[in-house]
């Protein structure tokens, strides 16, 4: 208990309370108990439970293990990047977000700040927003208070695989945020894929007019391209086969500055160390044994110019064998076993991205330090059903690229 002052005077409050009531415990305590009633309602206020729904289809843990056996059977090994995102792995990430060579957090942080209520005038009145891998949800607060701010009645659904992130961010919004008049904070528990299919199965939202799905954190580019278009193209099919509009407003980091992108993937840098080596840990968790020694491993970046990312690979520092299943599975000495990809996307490669699966640009939002920017496009994408997407990018950019780069 944070406050154990409160204890004594609650306590003999309530000990006088039920020589009133003969012992008797009902609702009508809070009579005799003004200070009890006052403690429980503050406490309820600043850590409102809200409500969390599971819709999580797979054993997790087991689908991951199958992830983790098939990886380290490709010609080019890999490794689940959904192993960095356990809950060690989330507190590590913040750290990461907070250190000062991390420019994406930063930059986003001020896109938000500036532009939040012109973002916030884009999400219908009625409607759902679902913030996918929302993590720890520092971010999310700004756009709500936005949308209470324009008393837009929108339902939040903050979607993660983490449940503990779920749980300890949403505690915090409630706390940040305070009483909500307009906006209603939910949680979902899953996978991407899961939000999809809760949406597709159950259709939970058809009451609402339309959807926003919110990817903040560059996440987007997490994945390989082409599964980012297919759970994008779903997503709207999803929604344009039960008649809801819906629009995505996702970030992306389109720096093109060398310097800047390495020096926030520098692998001395003790916060991203620590969060990348906790993969393995992970790992060794999922599989049930230490089948990744941590002083036999180290991890390296690389900006990857023709694919517009830094890849980031765990290596060996000698030849070694894991033992799965029984099976060893050698890897030697400085051979690469890729766990996560960040994407720079610049403007033609994101253009490209999201023509290709029939989507257009609405608007991009810029930061406004000379530096970087995040632009405001406008897409609409004709299904038969005749609905639209529309697509709400904000990005930051580098100047001094020829033409101008979204990603
Ligand atoms: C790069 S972090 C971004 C967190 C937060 N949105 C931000 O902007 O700081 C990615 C987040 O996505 C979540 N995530 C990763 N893969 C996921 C998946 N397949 N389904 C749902 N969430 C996922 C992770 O747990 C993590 O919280």
């Amino acid at each position: 208990m944070k406050t154990p002052e409160y204890l004594v005077p609650l306590r003999e409050e309530l000990t006088a309370a039920l020589k009133q009531t003969d012992n008797a415990w009902s609702f009508d305590i809070f009579k005799h108990t003004p200070k009890l009633e006052s403690f429980t309602k503050e406490c309820l206020r600043v850590f409102t439970p809200a409500a969390i729904i599971e819709i999580m289809r797979d054993k997790r843990s087991e689908d991951l293990e199958m992830q983790i056996i098939q990886g380290l059977q490709f010609d080019s090994l890999q490794l689940p990047q959904d192993l960095l995102w356990d809950d060690a792995g989330q507190t590590l990430f913040d750290e990461l977000c907070n250190s000062s060579a991390y420019y994406l957090t930063r930059k986003e942080n001020e896109i938000l700040q500036k532009n939040s209520s012109d973002m916030a005038a884009t999400i219908a009145e009625g409607s759902a927003l679902i913030e996918l891998g929302c993590g720890s949800l520092r971010k999310s607060g700004i756009i709500l208070s936005a949308l209470e701010k324009a008393h837009k009645a929108v339902t939040y659904y903050a979607l993660d695989v983490s449940q503990e992130s779920l749980q300890n961010g949403l505690a915090q919004l409630h706390k940040g945020l305070g009483d909500l008049d307009y906006v209603e904070l939910r949680g979902l528990w899953g996978t991407y894929e899961d939000g999809i299919a809760w949406l597709a199965d159950q259709h939970p939202l058809t009451a609402h007019k339309s959807i926003t799905f919110l990817w903040m954190g560059n996440s987007m580019t997490n994945m390989h391209l082409a599964q980012t278009q297919s759970l994008l193209s779903r997503m709207a099919d999803t929604c344009i086969g039960s008649g809801i509009q819906c629009q995505l407003l996702v970030s992306v980091d389109s720096c093109s500055g060398e310097d800047i992108v390495m020096g926030a993937y520098n692998r001395e840098s003790p916060p991203l160390k620590d969060f990348i080596m906790n993969g393995l840990q992970s790992a060794n968790r999922i599989l049930g044994h230490d089948a990744f020694c941590a002083s036999d491993w180290t991890f390296d970046t690389v900006l990857d110019r023709v694919r517009n990312q830094v890849q980031v690979f765990y290596t060996p520092t000698r030849d070694v064998s894991i033992h799965i299943n029984s099976q060893p599975c050698k890897i030697t000495k400085g051979e690469k076993v890729a766990v996560i990809s960040s994407g720079k996307w610049p403007e033609p490669y994101f253009r490209s991205m999201v023509e290709g699966i029939g989507m257009q640009v609405l608007d991009v939002w810029r930061d406004s330090d000379q530096f970087y920017s995040s632009i405001r496009q406008r897409t609409s994408r004709e299904r038969k059903s005749g609905s639209t997407l529309l697509l709400h990018i904000h990005n930051y950019i580098r100047p001094g690229i020829e033409g101008i780069c979204v990603s």
